[in-house]
């Protein structure tokens, strides 16, 4: 018998809500041994080696695409819906792509200055893109007759970006999804089958780059034998590079629709809508302004952006979501110096604009633009010389103590959406605003 939600008293949701919060409990734990760790040079320099990559490439895209994009109506829609297993299965006969949809996301990545891609193998609905012995439920077998996850592989590759697997560990198919916590013959099972899948993957495509997991309910780590899975992954994939959410930490943290820093690597994930799957009434787009300015956020505090998309069934992209990628992409081919390669950045204080950082030169994202003229307060390096990222054009730079102003500039924006300042400076760029709040000169004294 299918465990309902009714044996619960919890609902899934609020279980993965309790979980998450656990378990930014134990990440907020782990950050105080990392921090401790990251004293002592050469931290973890296998990981490091492993991650250069992924720190360099800051821009990612996600594809949530299974049989749910059928529907349309997210990527949740079998819960959210209660939708019968025996009902929802039936959309695999109806879950018929285009051969190699993928290419055209993978060009799109591309333009759009994304360095890797993640798809979901599995979502929670528990069907699998790739091939598998261990399950009918799989593309290759139902109506499609193709492996999606080999098209997907090879689409990445020819446009010489690096592939990230999603895997949904919660899975609302298998008949022991639920019960498998409370049923040790059960949860022998599945693990067996989920452990088996994770050796599929990581057996059956060639190197692979990243492997994202997605919740673990209703299990903890012990329980789905976590830590022998993600040996058995690097044994069989050791460079690959791992997120936290099979309970463990491993490589990264995924702060998930925000942007958080923390004290390990981590990346922000993101909808481009309110949906990951394909949602077709959606209409909540994020402007590429609001897409930029999150990159830039998450290369100034060291993450990465993993910003998703949710081809229709048939593997096309909608079109806003490829309006919104073009419009970054080329934004990126002139200002991707700024973002690529980025390293922490100390200047964040502006209304107008957001900063990021490569050794002494400072990059200022002006994305209100203000007119002829932008200030910085309380930079404290020297800068030597500016000029506009996108052309080269020199702009004029006056500064003393307290603020740092550039002149001459035109009047409307001479990029779109972000504006990009760079500023080479004579030391490290590090702003002080305390400073300029105690000590700026009092009315009637001149400083310009
Ligand atoms: C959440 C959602 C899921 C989505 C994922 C991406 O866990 O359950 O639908 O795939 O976030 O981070």
């Amino acid at each position: 018998m299918r465990l309902t939600m009714a044996n619960f008293s919890l609902s899934r949701r609020e279980c993965i809500a309790l979980a998450g919060a656990a378990a930014s409990l134990a990440g907020a734990k782990a950050l105080t041994a990392q921090q401790a760790a990251a004293s002592t040079p050469a931290a973890d320099p296998d990981r490091e080696r492993r991650m250069k990559w992924w720190h360099e490439a800051r821009f990612g895209m996600f594809i949530h695409w299974g049989l749910y994009s059928v529907v349309g109506r997210h990527e949740w829609v079998m819960e959210d819906e209660a939708i019968p297993v025996a009902d929802y299965e039936q959309l695999a006969k109806r879950f018929t792509p285009q051969p190699n949809a993928a290419r055209a996301w993978a060009k799109l990545a591309r333009q759009a200055g994304q360095k890797y891609m993640v798809m979901t193998t599995k979502h929670h609905e528990g069907f699998s893109l790739f091939d598998s012995k261990l399950t009918n439920y799989c593309a290759p077998k139902q109506a499609c007759g193709r492996d999606l996850v080999k098209e997907y592989v090879d689409a990445a590759r020819a446009e010489g970006l690096r592939v990230g697997f999603y895997y949904s560990l919660m899975d609302w198919h298998h008949p022991d999804g639920a019960r498998c916590a409370v049923d040790e013959d059960a949860r022998r099972r599945f693990v067996g089958y989920i452990h088996g899948h994770v050796r599929e993957l990581c057996s059956n495509y060639g190197k692979l780059d990243v492997l994202w997991y997605d919740v673990s309910w209703p299990l903890k780590p012990e329980g789905w034998e976590s830590a022998k899975m993600n040996a058995m992954v690097r044994e069989l994939q050791p460079e690959i590079i791992i997120n936290n959410r099979s309970g463990i930490p491993e490589d990264f943290a995924t702060p998930e629709q925000r942007i958080q820093a923390a004290d390990r690597p981590w990346e922000a994930c993101m909808t481009m809508n309110g949906s990951w799957g394909y949602q077709k009434a959606d209409d909540d787009w994020k402007t590429p302004k609001t897409v930029v300015r999150n990159l830039i956020t998450c290369a100034r505090d060291g993450g990465n952006y993993l910003l998703n998309i949710g081809p229709r069934p048939d593997g096309s992209i909608p079109e806003d979501s490829v309006r919104i990628l073009t419009a970054v992409g080329k934004w990126m081919e002139k200002n991707g110096a700024s973002i690529y390669t980025a390293e922490p950045c100390r200047v964040k204080r502006s209304n107008y604009a957001l900063f990021t950082r490569k050794g002494n030169t400072l990059y200022m994202h002006v994305h209100f633009w203000p007119g002829d003229n932008v200030s910085i307060s309380g930079l404290t390096s020297e800068v030597k010389s500016a000029r506009l990222l996108a052309s080269g054009k020199p702009v004029k730079v006056e500064q003393d103590k307290f603020r740092t102003r550039i002149t001459g500039l035109p009047a409307t924006a001479p990029d779109d959406p972000v504006t990009t300042i760079a500023l080479e400076c004579s030391s490290e760029p590090i702003q002080d605003t305390m400073m300029v709040r105690k000590d700026r000169p009092r009315r009637g004294v001149s400083v310009t």
